[in-house]
């Protein structure tokens, strides 16, 4: 059961960011990951729509004998995991949330961004986390609208992506931010962009640390962290682009095996 693979579901490419995350924490730890390209984006799709595509995507890992299961998609977690839990009570399912709370903490200027999609940004776990963590703090949301696209296509660092960018940090920028709370798994593929964009003292932060040592710590808790010293086995799969995941993986050392699968 401790070999058994961590599974990792995103609408596409973006949740690589967390799986990056996840595997510096955890080099031991075998993996699967589904890249729902095919499907992507969700975030412009109903509630409805993202949890049947949730469910989709975790049967396939629990077929493949999954003993976690992540959800690196902000737009899947907000949505759809609190069904996910419901339905599959024996199974792990570890979430990713915009970074509210640490950077309502640590605001000066008491005013930060929020950059996410729109499936996040309108679900009631989204709106219960600003009410319970944001008192006395501005918060200016802003939808990434096109970004998704843009990145599954590999033009993060387009003039495209940058226009619409520009766009949306604007208002944020008049209101005086001090934070960038990175509020989609995609976006910190956007990071070395929005340096430019960005002036000094804004600070941009994501939750991708905080899910790995959240994997970590359920997976201790369930003495089901992997202690065998082989070397560890990670297979991708994707429904879209089989070169365009890769190129989200260039700078992995471990073996991957990136494959097509119609799922
Ligand atoms: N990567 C996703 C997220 O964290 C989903 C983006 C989308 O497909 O719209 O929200």
């Amino acid at each position: 059961m401790q070999s058994n693979p961590i599974g990792v579901f995103d609408s596409g490419v973006g949740g690589t960011s967390i799986w990056k995350e996840i595997h510096k924490l955890l080099p031991l730890e075998n993996t699967i990951y589904l890249a729902d390209s095919a499907n992507a984006p969700y975030g412009e799709k109903s509630t409805e729509e993202i949890i049947q595509l949730s469910v989709k995507n975790t049967e396939l890992l629990l077929s493949y004998n999954c003993k976690l299961i992540v959800v690196a998609c902000n737009t899947a977690t907000t949505n759809a995991i609190k069904y996910l839990r419901n339905t599959y009570a024996d199974v792990s399912f570890i979430g990713i949330e915009p970074a509210i709370k640490p950077a309502v903490l640590q605001s000066n200027s008491k005013t930060v961004g929020v950059l996410a999609t729109k499936g996040t940004l309108s679900s009631s776990l989204f709106h219960s986390t600003v009410k319970s963590h944001a008192e006395g703090i501005k918060i200016i949301e802003k939808e990434g609208k096109g970004l998704v696209p843009l990145i599954e296509a590999g033009k993060a660092s387009s003039k495209e992506t940058k226009t619409l960018l520009k766009t949306f940090l604007a208002p944020m920028l008049a209101h005086n931010i001090d934070y960038l709370v990175l509020g989609c798994t995609h976006y910190p593929y956007l990071v070395p962009v929005l340096k430019e964009l960005l002036p000094k003292h804004v600070n941009i932060i994501d939750s991708g640390e905080a899910v790995a040592r959240q994997t970590k710590a359920v997976l201790t808790k369930n003495s089901l962290l992997n202690t065998l010293n082989n070397k560890s086995s990670h297979r991708f799969y994707t429904n879209a682009d089989v070169p365009i995941l890769k190129s989200f993986l260039t700078e992995v050392k471990s073996t991957i095996n990136v494959v097509y699968l119609d799922f």
